[in-house]
Order: structure tokens, then sequence, then C-alpha cells
């Protein structure tokens, strides 16, 4: 059996990436799944930091680099069940990575023996970046209740599912068709991807089940994280509802994170911070997230005002 695969990408810089990647490899693997966190954010790789493993004998580069499993390279942490394949601050820029070694990387990562491997993309929306994440079977991305940072998630999807569509319709020779359209976008009244993707469907019934199938299968799982009020957390309502309206895709709103004024603190420890900030522990509410992801549930609106207790 393969892993399933999460993956943690488009908020920007500093909205919590990390620190859930982490938190959900820690929780699962507290739980009894056997986890492989892998470090893509190559330009700002932590994970090992966080995960306080000290002495590093490998990385990404050395996967890349060398004839290597991804498995070997992967190190244990201080919790069992977890090991983290880490990324590399100085070596690596994320857009250096060829196509073969894409390849090799998308291979091992679904063959990995384990049942969740949970990557940490990073902020950057490039090529490579996008293509993990359309990867994954679990797409998450995460948000902290700042318009900034809302609008840094919806360009990550918009060119996330651009790419996805691209590829398609590459597939199926029509090749630079979805860039053109877009161009020409008011002559056709396209103003979201849904009515791109719509479009496309129509002027081309041969691919119309097909592109069907293909968005219907991503589903996009939201996060909220770092709200200091109830209202913040409404705010992974709104994004998801929006996700659906203009991108055409299923959305999830998977949970809330409170904002901790100690979590920094407990950030290089190398183990669940259990730290209280309400009657709910942060790690609980990450808890709570994991368990909305393996069973595809999601935060209902009756939900709420019990989902962030401030
Ligand atoms: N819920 C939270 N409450 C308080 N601080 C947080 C919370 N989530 C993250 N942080 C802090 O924000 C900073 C950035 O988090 P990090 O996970 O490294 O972000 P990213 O990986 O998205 O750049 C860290 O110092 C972390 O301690
Ligand atoms: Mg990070």
């Amino acid at each position: 059996m393969s892993a399933e695969i999460w993956a943690i990408g488009g908020g920007k810089g500093g909205t919590g990436k990390s620190f859930l990647a982490s938190g959900l490899a820690m929780y699962l693997a507290g739980i009894g799944k056997k986890i492989t966190l892998i470090d893509a954010d190559l330009g700002g790789a932590n994970l090992h930091t966080i995960l306080k493993v000290e002495e590093p004998t490998a990385t990404l580069s050395d996967f890349f680099e060398r004839k290597v499993s991804l498995e070997s390279i992967s190190q244990e942490t201080k919790i069992p069940n977890l090991r983290l394949v880490i990324g590399d601050i100085r070596t690596l820029n994320p857009d250096s990575i060829k196509y073969g070694q894409r390849v090799k990387l998308y291979r091992h990562i679904t063959s990995m023996p384990d049942d969740y491997v949970i990557i940490d993309l990073g902020a950057g929306s490039g090529l490579n970046t996008l293509d993990t994440f359309l990867l994954a079977d679990k797409m998450i991305t995460i948000t902290v209740p700042e318009s900034t940072s809302i609008d840094n998630l919806y360009h990550f999807l918009k060119k996330a599912l651009f790419r996805k569509l691209n590829v398609f319709l590459a597939d199926h020779h029509l090749k630079d068709a979805a860039k053109n359209t877009w161009r020409k976008r008011e002559e056709n009244d396209i103003r979201t991807i849904k009515h791109l993707v719509d479009h496309f469907k129509k002027i081309s019934p041969e691919v119309s089940n097909l592109l069907e199938n293909e968005f219907s299968h991503i589903e996009i799982n939201v996060v909220v994280n770092q709200v200091r009020h109830t209202p913040h957390s409404h705010i992974g309502q709104s994004v998801k509802s929006v996700i659906i309206k203009y991108f055409g895709v299923s959305a999830h709103y998977a949970g809330a994170i409170s904002y901790d004024d100690s979590l920094w603190k407990y950030m290089d420890r190398g183990e669940p911070y259990f730290g209280l900030t309400s009657d709910r522990t942060i790690m609980e509410e990450v808890g709570n997230i994991a368990w909305n992801l393996m069973e595809k549930k999601q935060v209902k609106l009756s939900d709420i005002s019990a989902e962030v207790l401030l």
C-alpha cells in the first residue's frame, strides 16, 4: 500500500506552514501512524530546526545528486514513527531542479512505505512547487486572518489550477490553448478559472468528460491560523465558498488554530507543544484538523463557535 500524500502550500511566508506541517506530522505519529515529513521549502528549509534534528546526515540535495532512495535519506526525529527528509538551504533553488529529478522525487514519494507523507512546500509558486502541490492526495492551504494572506492563497490556487489545465490541454494536443484563451478572455466573457475550464468543456466535447473528471477530483483544504477571536474563524467558510465559486473545485474548511503568544519559544524543541491557549491546546486544534483531513470532515457553521474558544 502506498502512502497518502498531504501537501501544504500557498500561504505566504510566516502564516504557519512549517508549524502546521510539523504539528500534523507529530500528531499523526503520536496516534501511531507512520509518517515521513518532507521539507520541500528549499529556499527556507527549517523543519530540521523545528524537529531538532541536530546532525543532518543527508538532505534532498543528496537525493537529487546521488543514486539513493528517499527513504534512505530520511532521518529519525525525537518522535517515534516520524522521519524527516531535510531540505537544503545552501544549494537548492526550487527552479533549478530538472524534470528528471522531479519525476524521480514523485516516484519515490508515491512509493514511501508510510501511512502519510506530509510535504511542506514553503511560500513560492514556481512550477516545481505547483506540480508537487497538484500531485498530493490532500492539498492543504493555510492563511492568517489578513487580506494580504488570503489574496496570496487565492493567487497560488489560481496559478496551480491554471497549471493543471495547461498540462491537461497540452496532453490533449491543445498546447498553449489555456494561455491564448485567457489572453483573449473578454471576447468569451471568461472571468475566472471556472469559466475557463467550462469554456474548454464546451468547445472541446471530446475532452469534456476527462476535464470534468480531472477537476472534480481536486479538493482544496483550508486552514486558518493565528485566530485571535471567533469571527476570524468564519474566514475559513468564506475562503472555502470563494474557491468553490471561482475555481470550480471542491473545498473544505479543515479547521482553525488559535494565536498563541508563547508558541515561538517552543518552535525548536522537537516535540509537540501542549501550551494552553483557551480550554484547548494548540496541539488539540492541530489534531482536530488532522482528523478532519483523515476523515474528510470539515468545520460546519454550527461548529464554529465551539471551534475557537477564546
Ligand atoms: N498559531 C500561532 N500562534 C502564534 N504564533 C504562530 C502560530 N503559528 C505560527 N506562529 C509563528 O509564526 C512564525 C512563522 O511560522 P512558520 O510555521 O515558520 O511559517 P511559514 O512556514 O508559513 O513561513 C513562527 O515564529 C511561529 O512560531
Ligand atoms: Mg516555513
